[in-house]
């Protein structure tokens, strides 16, 4: 099972496992993160997933779709870290990926 660092806002870090075929958000949500509120439940249309995608996996994020750079525009803590974590599936390849919940909007 691939494992997920979330780092929480007052910067405590938690690993986490979970089955592939969640996306990041959902393995958050899952684990009891109630800072991550997901409202629209993984539909791209809230930007409430926000999160911060440690610079070592940069590379290995799936591309941004327009609607999710849009919604990210909404946003005052974008930053080139910025992804929406329910556009993200957690496969295996991805096993040890660092993120941090953003600033409330
Ligand atoms: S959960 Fe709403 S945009 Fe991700």
């Amino acid at each position: 099972m691939p494992k997920l660092i979330v780092v929480n806002r007052a910067g405590e870090e938690t690993t986490v496992e979970a089955d592939s075929g969640l996306t990041v958000m959902e393995v958050i949500r899952d684990n009891g993160f109630d800072e991550l509120l997901a409202l629209c439940g993984g539909c791209c249309s809230c930007a409430t997933c926000h999160i911060h995608v440690d610079a070592a996996f940069a590379d290995k994020m799936p591309e941004m779709s327009e609607d999710e750079d849009d919604l990210l525009d909404s946003s005052d803590h974008r930053n080139e870290t910025s992804r929406l974590s329910c556009q993200i599936p957690f496969t295996d390849d991805l096993d040890g990926l660092k993120v941090t919940i953003a600033e409330e909007d």
